[in-house]
Parts: structure tokens; sequence; C-alpha cells
């Protein structure tokens, strides 16, 4: 008989636990039409659980080799079908989002064993709506926004600090000023995918596709 095979895993990875539960049920028979509000009646949920930052979102761009990239930022509003998050149009992110509209956003709440998928595709809304967002944000959010140097190589913390000294002294001096470069983004989505985690691993999927007329089918995948 051979010998069972060596777990040569780093130990850092060894016994942990995923989506282990309990979790509360979802309705795969009771669905509305369209993504949109069963994402609001979710994020209603993740409020009323108080899960820890539920508007945190991963965006995934791909950048003019086609090469995916992602990070994390703040999901602004919801409207119909349109993600909203705010960004600098200079950032890796916006020169992407120049390059090719198509993102995928993705959301994962452990708590309640829930994740979100959205794909669609990326419009800038303006500079009026960029800066009306703008001047909602903190005085130290707009001294770093206003930098408009998101993304690009640092040289030195004294570098930042005393650019962001200038920013904050323009700020104080007008209020009303905004970055020329700070944007609302709409992700307008065609599709979409509520996931619920289910211990046992018999996870309950629902994609919601726009098809070509406007109009909005869901189903269910295979776990
Ligand atoms: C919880 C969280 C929220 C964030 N919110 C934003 C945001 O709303 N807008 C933003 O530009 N970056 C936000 N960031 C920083 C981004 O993850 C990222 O570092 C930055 O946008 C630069 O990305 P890029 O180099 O791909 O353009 C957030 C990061 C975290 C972890």
């Amino acid at each position: 008989m051979s010998e069972a095979k060596k777990d040569n895993r780093n130990p850092l990875f060894k016994g942990l636990k995923s989506l282990e539960g309990p979790f509360g049920s979802f309705d795969t028979l009771k669905l509305p039409e369209k993504p949109g509000e069963l994402f609001l009646d979710w994020f209603a949920e993740a409020l009323r659980e108080e899960i820890t930052e539920p508007h945190a979102v991963t965006l995934s761009t791909v950048d003019e080799e086609g090469r995916p990239d992602s990070r994390t930022l703040i999901l602004k509003d919801v409207q119909g079908e349109t993600f909203f998050f705010a960004s600098g149009t200079e950032s890796r992110k916006g020169l992407q989002l120049r390059h090719h509209r198509g993102a995928a956003m993705n959301l994962y709440w452990p708590a309640l064993g829930r994740q979100i998928r959205l794909r669609g595709t990326v419009a800038d809304t303006g500079a009026d709506e960029g800066a009306e967002d703008f001047r909602r944000r903190s005085l130290e959010a707009r001294a770093v926004a206003l930098t408009g140097k998101q993304s690009r190589p640092l040289g030195s913390e004294e570098e930042l600090e005393t650019e962001l000294a200038e920013c904050r002294e323009k700020l104080k001096e007008d209020p009303n000023l905004a970055s020329p470069s700070w944007r609302l983004y709409a992700l307008e989505i065609d599709e979409a995918e509520f996931w619920q985690a289910d211990p046992g691993r018999k996870h309950a999927r629902v994609q919601y596709r726009r098809g070509g007329e406007g109009e909005w089918e869901h189903g269910l995948l295979w776990p």
C-alpha cells in the first residue's frame, strides 16, 4: 500500500475553513424581473445584518494588451441596472477604461455567504457629476484627488506631503474647487449573478442576462 501523499502546502493554509454557515435562505422561485432590484434587496439585507463595508466592490478592467487587472473601491450608488463608482481619469483604471470600456464588479459578504458578480460597460458621466462627487468628499480625500496623480510612481513621502499641503491650501481658498480629473463612472450591466453559499456546497446561483432587445432573462446555474 502506498503511503498517503504528503501535504506540502504552506502550513498557513492548512485547516482553514470556508463557507461554514449557517446562512440565510435565497428563494430562487421568487425573483424580481431585473437584477438591480435583487441587488438592492440583498444590499438592504447586508445593511440590516451590519456587514462591514458592504459597498466595497472589486472592479476588474483590462489594459490595452488585454491583461486583466482589479482593485477594490467604493460603490457610490445603484440606479436601475447602473452601478456607480468614483475615481481619477488618469489612474491606471482610468486609462484602462479609456481603452476598453468592458468591466466587471464582484462583491462578497462572508457573513452572509453571498457573492454578486456584475459585468457590463463603463461610461464616464462627465465633468459636472465628477465635480459633484468630488465636493462631497472630505478635505483630505479632496486634497489627495486634487493631485490627479493616482497610480503614478511616488518618489518619496515628502513629495506627497508637500503636494498635499499645496492642495489643502487651494481647497481652503476655494472650497468649490474640483479636480478636473475626478469622475463618477457608471457601469451599465448586461449580466449579473447572485450566489448564495450552502455549507454542503450545493450553492444556489441565479444568473440574469440582458437580451438584444434590452429585456432581462434569468435562470439557475449549476453550483
Ligand atoms: C475599501 C477600499 C475602498 C476604496 N475606494 C476607492 C474609491 O472609491 N476610488 C478609488 O479611486 N480608489 C479606491 N480605493 C483604492 C483602490 O483600490 C486603488 O488602490 C486605486 O483606485 C488605484 O487603482 P488603479 O491603480 O487600478 O487605478 C479603495 C480601496 C479600498 C481597499
